[in-house]
């Protein structure tokens, strides 16, 4: 993935590049430097052809833009309704026509587009330009690394955007910086997406490893792998036993911000299962190929961390990525073991296809006791029952803080990634209590993600912690036109906006 430039101009009928898109209201008020524009959209609109309705596109070619010759090759009119009096509506219909806008680019190959933003109505610049940028630069994505062109008749695969335009009569700073953290955020989004495009092959807990190595030599960042002898002397059973039953060499990575005077200390674990098979409880193979996006978690961890590392805000980061695959070779973990965590709890294993909680509560116990974090946040693809609780539009959400919950709240609802939140009482704490150990993987299928959480919890003890449940939004999300077809890259934008929030 080549990163979109981004360059700003005071003049739209200057540019000379593929795409110059206008982001128009119904009923529009056209300043007077516009007056061309306004005819235009009175003439379209007399023929039935662009009302300025939301999700409408038009694209007018060279001799209709007899005022501007020499201009871009063409024009685009988007659309976008009524303006919405909820702002997490109105962004994310700004959002959703920068991912429109991308689209269509796309169909006619462009390479350089600008985009020229004004105030409508009650939205500032400022509001619009940030969440249309972001849509633009989600929406312009693609993985291509697998495909090669072996046909001398096929075009080569188109590439993206190259270069984004940004028009608007005042760059004010409070602008820049606006469109600056959108093209972060997008950025990270897709670097999150990358990861999780990648096939079970070609992204193994190693490949977590030598990433956040990377981002540590980039910038002011530590990174620490454990590996599987530091594991034992750990006594980190979770993942031990999960990783026990595959070639692939199991790690857990910890990548630290720590800024001189931090105010607060923000831990986020990712869980990083990067094939799971289920293990001896093995899944059935219709859509076991979809279990390479298991590692989700992780990689929304481990890019917001990109974003942290370039931001630098004045709280400390930890983010902790256990990653293994889960597979049923002869060394597997079987249904009725018995493993102990870091930290002591034993721990039921009655369906080996509850993976993701035992790598997890290893990392959260780790994590907690060595960085004592104020607040604790953790993402997994972790449960189908969140699937048939929320379907693939709001990612579940259970925690131990009221505070943090509406923190994540704000923060989903701000970047398009809604959360909703699911009780954690006592009667489902009884439902993981086991015979033999102190608790077991499974609690039965009523609740299934709640139980989930009730397992984490034993883990986190009294500090302030979010359980993030991505299984339903991490892909196959919700028609967004800025989520292509794959993965979502879901929970990255919300971290990073969480953070923000705290910084
Ligand atoms: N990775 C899966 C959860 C999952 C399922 C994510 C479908 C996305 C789509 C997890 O490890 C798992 O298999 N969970 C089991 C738990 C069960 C055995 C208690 C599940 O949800 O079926
Ligand atoms: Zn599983
Ligand atoms: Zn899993």
């Amino acid at each position: 993935m080549s990163a979109t430039k981004l360059e700003y101009s005071k003049d739209w009928s200057k540019f000379k590049g593929d795409v110059v898109v206008f982001i128009l209201p119904e009923q529009p008020v056209f300043e007077s430097k516009f007056k061309y524009i306004s005819s235009v959209f009175e003439d379209l609109k007399a023929v039935g052809d662009f009302q300025g309705k939301d999700g409408e596109t038009v694209v007018l070619y060279g001799n209709q833009l007899v005022d501007f010759p020499g201009l871009a090759k063409r024009m685009m009119f988007v659309g976008i309704g009524k303006v919405d009096e909820d702002d997490t509506i109105q962004r994310d219909k700004i959002r959703q026509a920068g991912g429109l806008i991308a689209r269509q680019a796309a169909k006619v190959k462009a390479k350089e587009i600008t985009l020229v933003v004004q105030d409508i109505e009650t939205l500032k610049i400022v509001d619009i330009a940030e969440p249309l940028l972001e849509g633009v630069l989600l929406g312009d994505y693609r993985f291509l690394k697998y495909k090669t062109v072996t046909d001398e008749t096929e075009d080569e695969p188109y590439q993206g955007l190259e270069t984004v335009f940004l028009c608007a009569s005042s760059m004010t700073k409070v602008v820049k910086k606006s469109l600056d953290r959108a093209r972060l955020s997008a950025e990270c989004g897709k670097i999150a997406r990358d990861m999780a495009n990648e096939p079970g092959n070609g992204w193994t807990p190693s490949h977590f490893a030598s990433y956040a190595k990377e981002l540590a030599k980039s910038y002011s960042l530590s990174c620490t792998v454990l590996d599987k002898k530091d594991m034992v002397k750990l006594g980190m059973g979770g993942i031990l036993g999960v990783s026990q039953g595959s070639k692939e060499a199991p790690k857990l990575v910890i990548l630290d911000y720590s800024p001189k005077k931090a105010r607060k200390t923000f831990l986020m674990v990712g869980k990083g299962l990067t094939f799971d098979s289920g293990g001896v409880s093995l899944k059935p193979g219709s859509g076991m190929e979809d279990m390479k996006y298991d590692m989700c978690g992780g990689a929304a961890v481990m890019s917001a961390m990109k974003a942290v590392a370039e931001e630098q805000p004045d709280v400390r980061v930890v983010a902790i990525i256990p990653s293994t695959d889960n597979m049923a070779g002869g060394g597997a973990i079987k249904p009725g073991d018995i493993i102990t965590h870091y930290g002591g709890i034993t721990s039921e294993v009655i369906n080996t296809d509850a993976e993701g909680r035992l790598i997890l509560a290893d990392a959260l116990a780790y994590g907690i006791d060595k960085y004592t974090p104020d607040y604790v946040v953790d993402l997994a693809t972790l449960t189908g029952a969140v699937i048939i609780a929320l379907g693939h539009h709001h990612t579940g959400v259970i925690g131990n803080s009221d505070y943090l919950v509406d923190l994540v709240s704000r923060a989903g609802n701000k970047v398009g990634e809604p959360v909703w939140r699911l009780p954690l009482t006592e009667e489902y704490r009884k439902q993981i209590k086991s015979d033999v150990a102190d608790i077991k993987n499974v609690g039965g299928r009523p609740a299934g993600t709640i139980t989930a959480a009730a397992y984490l919890e034993k883990f986190v003890g009294k500090t302030p912690w979010l359980h993030l449940d991505i299984a339903g939004t991490a892909w196959n999300f919700t028609e967004k036109n800025y989520i292509p077809k794959g993965p979502s890259g879901t929970g990255t934008r919300t971290l990073i906006e969480l953070i923000r929030s705290l910084g």
